[in-house]
């Protein structure tokens, strides 16, 4: 598919959270909280524009990705600047047809260029291996409570870019999500009805 990816701007923001809703909505919980995990980031400090990307598909925006700067603290508390991938989500009507592909790789070339040393997600290592993540514990990358797991993964961007960076990782507060503020928020969207999830993740 002949995508065109480019940075999202501020005309693109509720479409970008709305898609991100449809693709998120009872996938790993009942209802979803990822759109306004993208609505805090592009508020917080933490934002970086040029990695708030969208795929469009003659003229259709169906695709978005973000990274957002996060933090991994060595063990002599020295802050080492890293990227925190995600949400990414593709609209459901076009899954599997290579989007996702398409704006990780380019999300990868992008935060290179940028000069960030390694990016960092929480996911399913069976999708994300493909792009080179590996498990973070290769790095000495822990998350923040000092664990680490197979879905905890970490890419090093450029020349061994992760190689002095070990310590624990924590990402934005953007990410913490307070039950009435989604409240709130939902309320700029039509109604959905909340389910089971279809995927039991347990992290
Ligand atoms: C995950 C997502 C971004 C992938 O984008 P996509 O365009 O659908 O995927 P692609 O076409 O690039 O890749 C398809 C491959 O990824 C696999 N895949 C898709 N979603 C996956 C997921 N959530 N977990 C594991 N594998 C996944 C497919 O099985 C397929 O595998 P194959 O190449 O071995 O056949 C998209 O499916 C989506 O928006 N999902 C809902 C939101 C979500 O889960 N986001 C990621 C959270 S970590």
């Amino acid at each position: 598919m002949d995508l065109l990816i480019k940075k999202s701007g501020k005309n693109n923001f509720f479409t970008t959270e709305y898609l991100t809703r449809e693709a998120f909505w009872n996938l790993y919980k009942s209802g979803c909280d990822e759109h306004l995990v993208l609505h805090q980031l592009r508020e917080s400090g933490c934002y970086v524009s040029d990695l708030d990307l969208v795929g469009i598909l003659e003229g259709e925006i169906i695709g978005h990705i973000i990274s957002s700067m996060a933090r991994v603290i060595d063990q002599q508390n020295k802050e080492h600047e890293v990227l925190c991938v995600g949400p990414i989500s593709v609209s459901p009507p076009y899954q599997n047809k290579g989007i996702g592909t398409q704006l990780m790789n380019y999300s990868i070339t992008e935060a290179t260029k940028l000069g960030f040393k390694g990016m960092i997600l929480f996911g399913n290592p069976e999708y994300y291996h493909r792009f080179g993540f590996r498990n973070a514990k290769e790095f000495e990358i822990t998350t923040k409570d000092s664990l680490n797991f197979e879905p905890f993964m970490a890419l090093e961007l450029g020349d061994k870019g992760l190689m002095n960076v070990t310590g624990r990782f924590f990402e934005d507060e953007a990410f913490e999500i307070k039950e009435e503020q989604l409240i709130e928020f939902e309320k700029k969207f039509p109604p959905k009805e909340k389910g089971k999830p279809k995927i039991d993740i347990n992290i």
